[in-house]
Order: C-alpha cells, then sequence, then structure tokens
C-alpha cells in the first residue's frame, strides 16, 4: 500500500497533502515510516511534522503542546489593527499568537507567558520574552499600567465537554490547555479581573469564545471594568475589551 492509501485508512481526509508534508519531514525513509507510522496511530499532524501553518507563517509546535487554530487568527487580526508597542501573548501555548504578532509588527514589544513548562519550552522556540507562570504572575512588574494589548486564547472548553473533544485534542494536548472549569470560563474571569492593573489606560484584552459562552465572557469583561464588545468572523466569536 502506498503511504496515501495507508493513510486514507487510517482516516485522514487529505491524505495527499499530508503524505507531502510527512515526505517533506523525514530525513531517510527509516525516518519516514516512523512519521507515517505516528500519523496512523493518531498522533496530530503538527505533532508528527513539529511546526503547524497559523496566519501563514510557519510556527514550531511541539509534543503535547496545543496546536493553534485557525480561527484563533481573529485575535492576531485584531490585534495587529491596534497596532501595540507592547502587547502580551497570555496563554501562550506554543506562543503562535505572539509570533505572528512579532513578525507583522517588527518595531512592537511582544512578551509571552505559559503555565505549562513544555508550552514555555516550545515558545522560546518561536519568540523572545517568554515566561512561566500562571496568568499575568509571570511577567515581569515593570509591565504593570504599561501593556497596549494582551491576547489572551485561555482554555475555554467547559470541563464535561472536553470527553466530545476531537481524539487528537483529547489524547495528545495537556488538559490545562483545554479545561476551562465548569462553564469554561474560570480563566477567562481571572484574566479579566487582573487586566486592568497591567493595561495602561486605553489597552485592551481580547480572548476567543463561544457563540454559546460569549454573553458570559462579554458579561465577565464588564464586570472587571472593561469596556467590552463582541466581534465576529465565520468561524470565532472574539470578546474584546477596553481599559
Ligand atoms: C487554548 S490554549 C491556547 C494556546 C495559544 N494561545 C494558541 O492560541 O495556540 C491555552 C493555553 O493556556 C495555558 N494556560 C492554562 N492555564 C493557565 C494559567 N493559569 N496561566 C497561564 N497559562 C495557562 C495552557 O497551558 C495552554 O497553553
Amino acid at each position: 500500500m502506498s503511504i496515501v492509501e495507508r493513510l486514507r485508512a487510517a482516516g485522514c481526509v487529505f491524505a495527499e497533502d499530508e503524505a507531502a508534508l510527512l515526505q517533506e519531514a523525514a530525513d531517510n525513509p527509516a525516518h519516514l515510516e516512523e512519521l507515517v507510522r505516528q500519523r496512523i496511530d493518531g498522533l496530530p499532524l503538527e505533532h508528527v511534522v513539529g511546526w503547524a501553518l497559523f496566519c501563514g507563517q510557519r510556527v514550531v509546535v511541539t509534543r503535547g503542546v496545543f496546536v493553534p487554530r485557525h480561527r484563533t487568527e481573529l485575535l492576531v487580526d485584531l490585534a495587529t489593527e491596534l497596532r501595540p508597542g507592547v502587547a502580551v501573548d497570555l496563554c501562550c501555548g506554543s506562543g503562535a499568537v505572539g509570533a505572528v504578532l512579532q513578525h507583522r509588527l517588527p518595531d512592537a514589544t511582544v512578551y509571552a507567558a505559559d503555565i505549562d513548562p513544555a508550552a514555555v519550552e516550545c515558545a522560546r522556540k518561536n519568540l523572545t520574552n517568554v515566561f512561566e507562570g500562571d496568568l499575568f504572575d509571570a511577567l515581569p512588574s515593570h509591565l504593570k499600567g504599561h501593556i497596549d494589548v494582551v491576547v489572551a486564547n485561555v482554555p475555554y472548553v467547559p470541563t464535561d465537554d472536553i470527553q466530545f473533544m476531537p481524539v487528537e485534542a483529547r489524547d495528545h494536548e495537556a488538559r490545562v490547555a483545554l479545561d476551562g472549569g465548569v462553564d469554561g470560563l474560570d480563566a477567562m474571569r481571572r484574566v479579566a479581573a487582573q487586566a486592568k492593573h497591567w493595561l495602561r489606560p486605553g489597552g485592551h484584552l481580547m480572548s476567543e469564545t463561544s457563540e454559546r459562552q460569549a454573553p458570559a465572557a462579554l458579561a465577565a469583561f464588564t464586570a472587571a471594568g472593561l469596556d467590552a464588545r463582541l466581534v465576529t468572523s465565520d468561524d470565532t466569536t472574539a470578546v474584546v475589551g477596553s481599559a
């Protein structure tokens, strides 16, 4: 059986494209066979080849780290429009958001932070100024009151819904990257509550949410004293708050 046929038999919808990417990633035939086997065993393609395409840019994604989703590109576009001088990619995972922002805005100073050491190690392959710790606590204190834009793509899946996620996410992305607590908004509420201490007056916080969670997300931003609104694209809802 050819590689394409094997991938198709394993349920890979874009088998031709995947086969080409696996061939590109492999150093030799034995390595290629190992990568094909990993993919057939269910490892996300991005973890097999070690990168994901995000906003047209290749971003390093190591095993166990959240694979950046195309729907999150809305947050990057919104942040770019604001042309921040100081931007923070909070809950950065691979650092995809921060890496693209830095690429689009070379004069900006971009910081990133995550609580998961594996994510921090991965993000350091994509950008500088990556810190490890709980939400804003990870950041240097001199940033307090000086941040123009915080992009926080926090975990927002309600705990009981994780079982319904695709197996690639459930089995290969860290639980801390997905689990947002009972209603999915635990991390978002905490970020919103702290945001005003870190943003400059008029600075912005933005997070991705779902259509179902959007009213509660908006309420969380408003309760934290932010002037908040929802922005939607074809497949995403973002909540954007101004300090
Ligand atoms: C949904 S993933 C998003 C990753 C990345 N921003 C992206 O869009 O690809 C959420 C990330 O939040 C991190 N995280 C969860 N709880 C956190 C906390 N209390 N402080 C900092 N990071 C946290 C996870 O480790 C994970 O990398």
